[in-house]
């Protein structure tokens, strides 16, 4: 890596709410000041940059134009849809749309980042008021990777930057165009608390027997069977702990439509 030329990014933030940013501000490896200060150059970024107003817009047409056809694109956040074009989020009085169009043009790759960019996320719960949809229903003719979650695991953000660096390629991705190497296994294949389902131990509420004793939280809503997705392994906060060992379960939040598919608690 320390070889590898410096890459110019361009991360663009749509209908999102900066979750996915705070998370790649807990990597480790690489951390977020090797990676922006000695990985890549970062021309454009909302939250980390320090221009603002014109002068912001003027660094991201500048690193389009000198760094055609290598520019690599990280989006979090939905697009609204078509018909939302002219009044949903805008930037500098452009829409997103006209955004994307102009910075994916020449980009040599595109990552979106996070369940929103990946999926629709958030803005595409029920009832959808924006008509949000993900990144790869615009971006159809450059390489993409989904990098999902809500927030992503930030060393699977930094991962897959981390492999464009290394290879100037792309990782090798499953049907929904997640990288395999984060994204291969389910939650429940990798969870320590396995041996517990497979023997048909439940905790049947938060504070139960079942609950103390560290048994499955399957029948308590968990997700973990149907979501792929690193918790399991490499765990948050550097390693300290994952929603199922802090003693909730998985809410499947790397997978398409979850905050409708039942991962959330309703009011009845
Ligand atoms: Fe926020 Fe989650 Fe969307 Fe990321 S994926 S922008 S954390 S709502
Ligand atoms: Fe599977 Fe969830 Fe039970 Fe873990 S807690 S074994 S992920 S159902
Ligand atoms: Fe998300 Fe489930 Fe991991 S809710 S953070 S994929 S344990």
């Amino acid at each position: 890596l320390a070889k590898a030329s410096r890459p110019s990014v361009i991360w663009l933030s749509f209908q999102e709410c900066t979750g996915c940013t705070e998370s790649l501000t807990r990597s480790h490896a690489p951390t977020l000041e090797d990676l922006i200060l000695n990985l890549i150059s970062l021309e454009y970024h909302h939250t980390l940059q320090a221009a603002s107003g014109e002068a912001a817009e003027a660094a991201r047409l500048q690193a389009i134009e000198e760094h055609k056809g290598q520019y690599l694109v990280i989006v979090d956040g939905s697009l609204p849809g078509p018909d939302a074009e002219a009044g949903y989020s805008t930037i500098a009085g452009q829409s997103n749309h006209e955004i994307l169009r102009e910075t994916v043009g020449h980009a040599a790759a595109v990552i979106a980042v996070g369940t929103c960019a990946a999926f629709g996320g958030l803005p595409e719960a029920d009832p959808n008021p924006t008509g949000a949809r993900p990144i790869m229903d615009l971006v159809r003719d450059k390489p993409l990777v989904n990098v999902p979650g809500c927030p992503p695991m930030p060393l699977a953000i930094a991962g897959v930057v981390a492999h464009y660096l290394a290879f100037r390629r792309l990782p090798e991705l499953d049907a929904y165009l997640r990288p395999l190497a984060f994204y291969g296994q389910s939650i429940h294949d990798r969870c320590y608390r396995r041996p517990f389902y497979d023997k048909g131990l439940f905790a049947e509420g938060f504070d139960d027997e079942g609950a103390r004793k560290g048994w499955c939280l399957y029948r308590l809503g968990c997700k973990g069977p149907t979501t792929y997705n690193a918790c399991a392994v490499m765990k948050w906060n550097d390693g300290t702990s994952w929603p199922v060992e802090s003693g909730h379960p998985c809410l499947g939040c790397s997978e398409p439509r979850f905050w409708d598919a039942g991962g959330f608690y309703r009011a009845v």
